[in-house]
């Protein structure tokens, strides 16, 4: 016997509701007006609509709701549906048909929970194939080594500084985080020649090493098809494209400026020089903390957008 929990401030109401439906499902009461306890439900029933605000998300995401109403009052009916609720039974009751429709409302539940978790798998294997990618990128450049996940901390960081105001939200900075370890993703495009040259860049490898965010861009693009339920992976584009240009509009690839460009792509070209400045290199060690924010704050308005830089002025101490 499985059991319905039924929050209900008239539970005689549904007595011989409950007899009728005896060796099928028991009935355990919730009084509104009480905490409730969920563990022994199998499936959740309210009689009136306002009793669905009650039920926290975590247990409206476990348990199926049904709505057992008292008329044929199709407003009530439409108002419990779009409240969430998966089935509106109402009188005359037919014990049959009660216990497929039941039936159903279980099956499709269970389905959705299989979707979910199928969703949430194929989210975690394709987070680390981004990963794996974005690390086999660095791993060929041993100059560079932890750039890219010391970066997608910072970011994190400075993100978390905007969340307060209401610029961003925390799941954002959760999808700009995931985000920003493809911002170099590009350079895999990049000969090795070019990429692991110890001197400076002539004209022309210059320019192919200035291809990178497009190259990076296309690549998510590509991905994008594949996986269109990926909304980190819009972050990413924004971010591999738009990460080397500069406040002032004097970046590349696309001499951007201001707010043309995104918000988050603000944000990285920030802690992608600071990290760059302050990690040391095969040729040079890195800069001290306080110079590498010199530097940075030279660039306010130029390279940086000065809103995000007296929030990273502010989230200073976090900077390792
Ligand atoms: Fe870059």
């Amino acid at each position: 016997m499985e059991n319905i929990l039924l929050i209900s401030n008239e539970p005689e109401r549904w007595d011989s509701f409950e007899r009728g439906l005896r060796g099928s499902y028991k009935f355990i009461i919730s009084n509104p007006s009480e905490k409730t306890n969920f563990s022994n439900a199998t499936l959740i029933a309210i009689d009136k609509t306002e009793y669905i605000q009650k039920i926290p998300a975590a247990e409206k995401r476990k348990f199926p709701i049904v709505f057992f109403g008292n008329s044929d009052d199709f407003s009530t009916e439409i108002s419990a549906r779009k409240s969430g609720v998966a089935e509106f039974f109402s009188p005359p009751f037919n014990k049959e048909l009660f216990l497929i429709r039941l039936r159903n409302v279980r099956a499709n539940s269970e389905n959705v929970r299989w979707m979910q978790m199928i969703r949430r798998e194929m989210i975690y294997v394709q987070d680390c194939m981004a990963e794996i990618l974005a690390q086999t990128v660095e791993s060929r450049d041993k100059n560079t080594g932890g750039h890219i996940l010391r970066t997608a901390t910072f970011i994190g960081i400075l993100g978390e500084e905007f969340v307060e105001s209401g610029i961003l939200t925390r799941e954002q900075v959760d999808l700009i985080v995931r985000a920003a370890l493809l911002h170099d993703v590009g350079k895999i495009g990049v000969r090795d020649s070019i990429l692991l040259k110890p001197g400076p860049l002539t004209d022309e490898e210059r320019l192919e090493m200035m291809s990178h965010p497009e190259k990076g861009a296309n690549l998510i693009k590509t991905m994008q098809k594949r996986f269109e339920s990926h909304t980190y992976l819009q972050y990413a584009y924004d971010i591999a494209l738009n990460h080397h240009e500069y406040f002032n509009g004097k970046g590349y690839p696309n001499g951007k400026k201001g707010e043309e460009i995104p918000f988050w792509a603000r944000l990285m070209s920030v802690v992608d020089v600071y990290d760059a400045l302050v990690s040391d290199r095969v040729y040079r060690s890195g800069m001290p903390k306080d110079k590498a924010f010199e530097i940075i704050f030279n660039g306010s308005g130029t390279q940086f957008d000065p809103v995000i830089l007296k929030a990273f002025d502010n989230c200073k101490d976090l900077m390792i």
